[in-house]
């Protein structure tokens, strides 16, 4: 807390608050007594300039184009670190030695199986069920079998939900997308790394044995790690205002993924590869610049914006580089790519996108490697859904354990009709 105020003349008089100063980032006004002292409520849709918590684990800065991790920047956790280590770094606040990271992976490979009854929860779906829409059933009904990790008040339960939600995403995951293409579901193998499980639980068939491609699974250490958490998104408050209820994690985290699958948020990705495809080349791009930039047409450039990047996405930069290795590496020459750079060119020198400061997002290339790597499109939103568990899982437990914290009440404006009495039908 600092000793500074601000101050709001209400009615003729100055009503005074504290303001709060966190380690870096905008300061914030302390209004939880305005209500009370004033009668009035603040508005703000959309919470453009609302801060719902204190939080210590992602801090990121829209003008500079800045993304920590508990401090760390995201380039150099994507370029140096594994996953599990990010996932770790994310849930105990630290970057954690040689043993810590052993035993967390040993914890974390010893959940990845499912209940054996979950496996037949898939054969309820169609096979062109969406991946996001069997997430979401099966995320929920984990809560259904694992009993034994649902009391919040329990820090030993909190944090088994936790290992199991982590471990068992790619599990999951992979499971929705062999159900999709009717194949047989592989059991995880626990000497891969998680990654490399996850893959293989994916692309690998009982036939015949399954090589994990180490530039594959690199960049697919990579994808997750841009994805593993990002402040207070739309996703991460869904799983928060869940949490406030006392709601178990599983619950928590099935909310998180129904958010996500929005094409404004985590969907994105998936519609973004979709419009690039539909642009098809790069004498195309004027028609769909123009487009996005007509009031009365509701097509957007998916992939550009973002409620907090004022300038340039830095997981989008990484994306970026990644999708240049993968395809190279991969001898994959995607037409596909060659539109996404082109419409970045001319979006960053039209005057529209520089002046609403719209850059490239998380979403803009991510597409373009998945796709490389052999992902169907519908998938690309389940893994980010996978990646974004560890962030989700995290934030669920700063949450529970932060004193501050109850039940999230949002009030409104009401705009509505005032009282009135009952007509009876035959009156009406
Ligand atoms: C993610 O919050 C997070 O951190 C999310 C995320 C995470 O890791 O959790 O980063 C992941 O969700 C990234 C965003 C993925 N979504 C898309 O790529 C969908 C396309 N983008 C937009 O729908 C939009 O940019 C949002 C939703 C991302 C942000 O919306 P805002 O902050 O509410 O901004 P806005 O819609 O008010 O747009 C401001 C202006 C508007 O014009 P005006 O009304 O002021 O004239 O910019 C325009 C918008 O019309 N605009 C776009 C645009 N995005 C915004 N115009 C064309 N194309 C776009 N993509």
């Amino acid at each position: 807390m600092t000793d500074k105020t601000a101050s709001f003349g209400i009615d003729g008089s100055d009503r005074t608050y504290p303001v709060m100063e966190g380690s870096v980032g905008p300061d914030v006004v302390d209004i939880r007594k305005f209500y009370g002292d004033t009668g009035l409520f603040t508005y703000d849709p959309g919470f453009t300039s609302t801060a719902s918590c204190q939080s210590a684990i992602t801090f990121i800065d829209g003008d500079k184009g800045i993304l920590l991790h508990r401090g760390y920047p995201i380039d150099q956790l994507a370029e140096q670190s594994t996953f599990m280590e990010v996932a770790y770094l994310l849930l105990h606040g630290d970057l954690p030695n040689q043993a810590e990271l052993s035993e967390f992976d040993y914890t974390i490979s010893r959940h990845t199986m499912l209940h054996e009854q979950l496996a037949t929860f898939y054969r309820g779906f169609r096979r062109d069920a969406h991946p996001m829409a069997i997430m979401c059933g099966v995320v929920g009904a984990l809560s259904a079998f694992y009993h034994d990790s649902t009391d919040i008040t329990d820090p030993q339960q909190r944090l088994i939900a936790s290992h199991r939600l982590i471990a068992k995403m790619p599990t999951i995951a992979a499971m929705a997308h062999k159900y999709s293409v009717g194949q047989p579901f592989l059991y995880p193998d626990n000497s891969l790394s998680y990654t490399g499980n996850f893959l293989r639980m994916t692309f690998g068939v009982p036939a015949e044995p399954y090589e994990v491609n180490p530039i594959i699974e690199n960049a697919m250490r990579r994808i997750f790690i841009l994805h593993a958490d990002h402040e207070q998104n739309a996703s991460t408050s869904t799983v928060r205002l869940a949490g406030s209820s006392g709601a178990n994690p599983f619950a928590c985290i099935a909310a998180g993924i129904a958010c996500l699958w929005g094409p404004a948020h985590g969907g994105a990705n998936e519609a973004a590869l979709n419009m690039l495809r539909e642009i098809g080349n790069v004498k195309r791009i004027p028609e769909y610049i123009a487009r996005a930039k007509d009031k009365n047409d509701p097509f957007r450039l998916m992939g550009f914006g973002h409620r907090v990047y004022k300038n340039y996405d830095p997981r989008a930069k990484v994306m970026q580089q990644t999708a240049d290795e993968v395809l190279k590496e991969l001898n994959i020459s995607d037409p596909v790519l060659d539109v996404a750079k082109e419409l970045e060119h001319i979006a960053l020198h039209d005057e529209y996108f520089v002046e609403k400061k719209l850059y490239p997002n998380v979403d803009f290339y991510s597409g373009v490697i998945l796709n490389a790597i052999g992902f169907p499109t519908e998938m690309f939103t389940a893994l980010f859904a996978l990646a974004r568990t560890v962030g989700w899982v995290a934030q669920w437990n700063e949450m529970i354990s932060d004193p501050e914290q109850k039940i999230g009440r949002p009030r409104q404006l009401y705009v509505g009709a005032t009282a009135r009495d009952y007509v009876p039908l035959d009156q009406r």
